[in-house]
């Protein structure tokens, strides 16, 4: 059981991250608690790298049941907690962590999750034998490679700006599948069947320098990120002739889901809430 919070208030939960103001979880979350008629708060806690640790300690000591957590803290919540569930202890990244009475902290990643719903069920691609092509090696990253492999791929490529960090990656799963690690420079110039962004990139405005030829016009393009009108990896992924460019909305209402059910014991039906938010995309 979850440790109790004060008398008759709502249970606490939140989204930790730098930056998080531009987030959308409270609105999820509060659509969620309504339509489960769970009593609960979620708020933004905006922290920084360096005082990560003591301040969600903090959070959790004062009452708060639950946290999702967001760029960049997702690995360094992985050291944070005392357990792990399986598929976040095979990524070494957290994305969500539950507090219980007991003093546990246990860290989850539903990010997997979210992608792979938000493609497969909402979007109804067919993940088996493409050739998909993932932006960024981050804790972002590690959390959807598990899920993303399980499908049999027939080649994952994780390029990143830091070049070392996307090969050792790669080496770190191989034992799921075919995948390699490289810079972007030295991206092979053929069209993917999917182009992942899970960079951090656009939260300030920016997008990787990528090589020409790697969109073609079957070529689906999806931004883990998301936001009003285009970010810039649709804007790229548009100019370079894809035939679809999506923002992250699917995944993160997924993901949200999958969080809200670690927390509270009831998975949250996610349609409504993607109707609602699709009048703000
Ligand atoms: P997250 O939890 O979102 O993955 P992270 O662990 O801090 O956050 O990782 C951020 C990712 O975005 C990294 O892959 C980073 O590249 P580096 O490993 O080279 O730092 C990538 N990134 C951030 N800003 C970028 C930019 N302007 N151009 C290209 N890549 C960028």
């Amino acid at each position: 059981m979850n440790i109790a919070a004060g008398e008759g208030k709502p249970d606490q939960y939140g989204l930790v991250g730098h930056p998080v103001s531009h987030s959308w979880s409270p609105f999820i979350h509060g659509l969620f608690a309504k339509s489960t008629a769970q009593s609960l708060v979620y708020r933004l806690f905006e922290i920084k790298p360096e005082d990560f640790r003591r301040d969600v300690l903090k959070l959790f000591t004062s009452g708060v049941r639950g946290v999702n957590v967001t760029v960049p803290h997702k690995q360094a919540a992985a050291d944070l907690v005392n357990e792990l569930t399986p598929r976040a202890a095979r990524a070494q990244a957290v994305n969500t962590i539950a507090f219980f009475e007991d003093t546990t902290l246990l860290g989850d990643n539903t990010d997997g999750l979210g992608l792979t719903v938000d493609l497969e069920r909402n979007l109804k691609l067919t993940l088996a034998d493409q050739r998909v092509l993932i932006l960024g090696a981050g804790g972002a990253v590690r959390g959807v490679l598990g899920p993303l492999l399980e499908r049999e791929l027939r080649e994952l490529v994780i390029a990143n700006r830091t070049p070392l960090k996307a090969k050792k990656l790669a080496a770190e799963f191989a034992d799921l599948g075919a995948v390699s690690g490289s810079g972007y420079a030295e991206l092979a110039v053929q069209p993917f069947d999917l182009i992942i962004n899970a960079t951090s990139a656009g939260l300030r405005g920016e997008m990787p320098v990528l090589p020409d030829g790697l969109v073609g016009d079957q070529t689906v393009c999806y931004d883990m990120a998301y936001g009003r009108g285009q970010t810039p990896f649709t804007a790229w992924a548009t100019a370079q002739g894809a035939a679809l460019a999506c923002k992250g909305w699917g995944m993160l209402v997924e993901q949200a889901a999958e969080s809200f059910l670690l927390w509270r014991g009831i998975r949250p039906h996610t349609q409504t809430v993607l109707e609602a938010l699709a009048e703000h995309a």
